[in-house]
């Protein structure tokens, strides 16, 4: 099956995601405005204060990694797409880019789309990668966040395998998920045997510290008047 993760459309589709301003998004007032900025809330889970080297996994067009800069001194951002590489190495050199929408049917209009001001590009290394066969020269990190990755996973264990080296003694681990489990990603034999938290307690419990767990919102939108309401369940681990 192709990557949907290396098309045109969802590379827009991310970088509206990701860096859209909320009138770009959706133009409704009552709309689900909670759900905007999600790559942003997510970071903003780690514990206050400066660290060293922080890794984004599964970073695609990069919003999370720019967010991540303010505080790491070096950000190590990987996503297996290509395309989605290449979008955040643009963003990182240009500050922005012109983003496709699609409003309805095959009309599209366009919008520039930019990365925060106060963040800090120049520490940010965006890399093609697997999360399932990381290179084993990658070291340990501070912080490392995976966001909506493991359920778009072949085998999502060889990844919660790694994490235990990839964090410092002390560092912080940030998961998200919306336990969206697909056959198209990954085979059944390999999804959670029951609830994905239960699952993430069992298979890291040795190593991490479970700080936190709660529901994160998310919106993603297809067209101008349909979107992705998803809502992602968050868990923060110190590792032990
Ligand atoms: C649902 S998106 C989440 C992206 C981003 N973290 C976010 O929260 O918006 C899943 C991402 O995982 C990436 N991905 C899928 N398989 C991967 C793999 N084996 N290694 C690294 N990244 C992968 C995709 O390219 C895509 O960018």
């Amino acid at each position: 099956m192709a990557n949907i993760y290396e098309t045109e459309r969802l590379k827009d589709e991310y970088l509206l995601f990701h860096y859209g301003k909320p009138e770009q998004i959706h133009s409704w007032g009552g709309g689900p405005d909670r759900a905007l900025d999600f790559p942003k809330r997510i970071v903003e889970r780690f514990s206050l204060g400066d660290v060293s080297r922080a890794l984004d996994l599964g970073c695609a067009v990069g919003r999370s990694a720019f967010e991540m800069s303010r505080a790491a001194e070096e950000v190590v951002a990987i996503d297996y797409s290509h395309s989605f590489v290449e979008a955040g190495k643009v963003m990182q050199e240009h500050g922005r880019c012109e983003v496709s929408r699609l409003n309805e049917g095959k009309m599209l209009d366009s919008v520039h789309v930019e990365v925060p001001a106060d963040a800090y590009p120049s520490r940010i290394k965006f890399e093609q990668g697997n999360a399932m066969d990381l290179r084993k020269d990658l070291g340990e990190f501070d912080r490392v966040l995976a966001a909506n990755l493991l359920c778009r996973l072949g085998d999502p264990s060889l990844l919660l395998a790694r994490l235990p080296g990839l964090v410092k003694v002390g560092g912080e681990l940030v998961l998200t998920t919306p336990c969206t489990w697909l056959e198209e990603f990954t085979p059944s034999n390999y999804w959670p045997p029951g609830d994905t938290l239960e699952w993430l307690k069992m298979e890291l419990g040795g190593y991490f510290e479970l700080l936190e767990e709660h529901d994160e919102p998310f919106l993603i939108r297809e067209t101008a008047r349909k979107f992705q309401w998803t809502v992602a369940l968050l868990t923060k681990w110190r590792r032990i």
